[in-house]
């Protein structure tokens, strides 16, 4: 592999940036970080940005007393300043609003229809504005959508259907083939269980939603939402210029939308006859203490306010350490404070320490640019690298990100990285060079050069994570002015 393409979802414009949306996108940004160092940063196309038409949207703008454009325009900043506060670097932010895109929906669902995908039928459903999409009867909970809590509206309308059904077997063969690969396995094979039942068409136009991207040779309908938003993996790679980085390498998102970007988007690419995304992965829900997250249980945690807190990369770390990547998980204010702790002892600490004692005892240091294995006979403790199985592969620090990133074990690095801490502290109170140096300055020094040397490569590890932090960290080592990573909060 020599380019990348990683996508989060496009967050619906009218939703007011919580962690969830951030966990998605700091994952994201992550990997996006370690590929620029791996592969140049020309090389990496890392997209995000915001969902902006459809009846939940119209509504939302009616509510506000505003037009429709002139609320989404208002809107796109919260997200631009929540990414901003939490370090995220995305090569563009994506609009649906954007002329070109509008233009390129079009044209792709005219060549859908062009190749026979697309029918017009009467259709008759339960939409529910929440979810934007028509809900089964067996779906509902005392008649509403479980979800948002809220009747579906009874929809009669004449409609352009999507031919997915004449799909089912191409998109089965992609899949078993690795063509398109889904993950977490479990996910997938639900994904496949449901397919092998048979697909139904879905209905790809509105006629009552005015606000959306007119569906080309019909005025009197608008393009379903979420075939808009989908499309926007695609546009962007022409409106950008990075057609060469098409198709995508990672869709990210959560499992709430992992059925649309495994089936539909897929079904819709082959039917267009366009190459297929290499892999769709969903991660879990999170949950705040406990309980799901919502308004109106007034318990959403909102990104700016952590990430002035706590710093952004306190934040990055805690959401990607809390648990593993693909699995449900609970988060909340005391935890990232706890995670917080766990810096400002593991790493800030032994940063602290360490470079006090070079200046106390004036050690000379001398950087050796260790690799991994060096760090293993260095410590005199083989144990982490050989425990996770990558004792002998892992030449530098990017071999150690290489372990652990192209397959999203985001906590397994992280875990790794605060172990090698721990190491160099356990390290150090056992040779003592505070002790040494009264009677042997030379060996006290040569034990805090090897700490050094490791905190070097401990910041290298760090700086997809946490960038500031390994920043720091580097400048300090570089000056020898000792500084609190993670400061004391008030
Ligand atoms: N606009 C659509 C996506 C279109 S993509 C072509 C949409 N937007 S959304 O604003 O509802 O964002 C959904 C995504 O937000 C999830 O898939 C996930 O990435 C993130 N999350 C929202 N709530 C979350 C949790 N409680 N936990 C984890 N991620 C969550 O759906």
């Amino acid at each position: 592999m020599n380019k990348i393409y990683i996508t989060t979802p496009i967050y619906y414009v009218n939703d007011v940036p919580h962690i969830g949306h951030a966990y998605t996108t700091v994952a994201a940004d992550v990997l996006a970080r370690y590929y620029k160092k791996r592969l140049g940063e020309e090389n990496v196309f890392f997209l995000t940005g915001t969902d902006e038409h459809g009846a939940k949207i119209a509504e939302a703008a009616t509510k506000a007393g505003k037009e429709p454009k002139q609320f989404v325009d208002d809107l796109v900043p919260r997200f631009q300043e929540a990414w901003k506060n939490l370090n995220i670097e995305y090569s563009e932010f994506f609009r649906t609003t954007i002329p070109q895109h509008e233009k390129l929906v079009q044209d792709f669902v005219l060549r859908l229809k062009d190749k026979g995908y697309i029918e017009k039928r009467r259709y008759e459903g339960l939409y529910c504005v929440g979810c934007e999409r028509f809900l089964k009867e067996s779906e509902l909970i005392d008649g509403m959508c479980p979800d948002h809590k809220r009747k579906p509206v009874l929809q009669t309308e004449e409609n352009y259907f999507f031919l997915l059904s004449k799909l089912a077997n191409q998109l089965l063969e992609k899949i078993e083939s690795g063509e398109l690969q889904i993950g977490p396995e479990t996910r997938k094979n639900e994904v496949v269980a449901k397919i092998k039942l048979g697909l139904e068409d879905v209905s790809i136009s509105r006629a009552a939603v005015e606000w959306g991207v007119r569906f080309p040779g019909d005025e009197s309908q608008t393009i379903y939402v979420w075939i808009d938003a989908l499309l926007n993996y695609w546009t962007a790679t022409k409106i950008y210029n990075k057609e060469s980085f098409w198709p995508a390498d990672l869709h990210l998102m959560a499992k709430d939308i992992l059925w649309f970007h495994a089936v539909i988007w897929p079904a819709m690419l082959i039917a267009g006859g366009e190459e297929l995304p290499r892999k769709v992965f969903a991660h879990g829900f999170f949950t705040i203490n406990g309980q799901k997250m919502s308004k109106s249980l007034g318990n959403v945690i909102d990104p700016n306010e952590v990430a002035d807190r706590f710093g952004a990369d306190a934040v990055r770390y805690a959401l990607l350490r809390e648990f593993p990547f693909g699995e449900d998980g609970d988060i909340s204010v005391e935890k990232i404070a706890v995670r917080y702790s766990e810096l400002a002892n593991g790493l800030g600490n032994l940063l602290q320490r360490t470079l006090s004692m070079i200046n106390r005892f004036q050690v000379q240091v001398e950087k050796k640019n260790l690799s991994p294995n060096d760090y293993i006979s260095l410590a005199k403790k083989p144990v982490s690298f050989k425990e996770l199985g990558l004792e002998g592969k892992v030449g530098s620090h990017l071999e150690v990100l290489e372990a652990f990133l192209p397959e999203l074990m985001f906590d397994g690095a992280l875990v790794l990285l605060m172990k090698i801490a721990s190491e160099c502290d356990d390290y150090l109170s056992k040779k003592e060079p505070w002790k040494m140096a009264k009677t042997n300055l030379d060996a006290a020094g040569q034990v805090l050069n090897d700490v050094y040397n490791v905190l070097l490569l401990v910041a290298d590890i760090a700086e997809p994570f946490m960038p500031e932090t390994s920043e720091k960290m580097k400048k300090q080592l570089e000056t020898l002015q000792p500084e609190p990573l993670f400061p004391r909060l008030d």
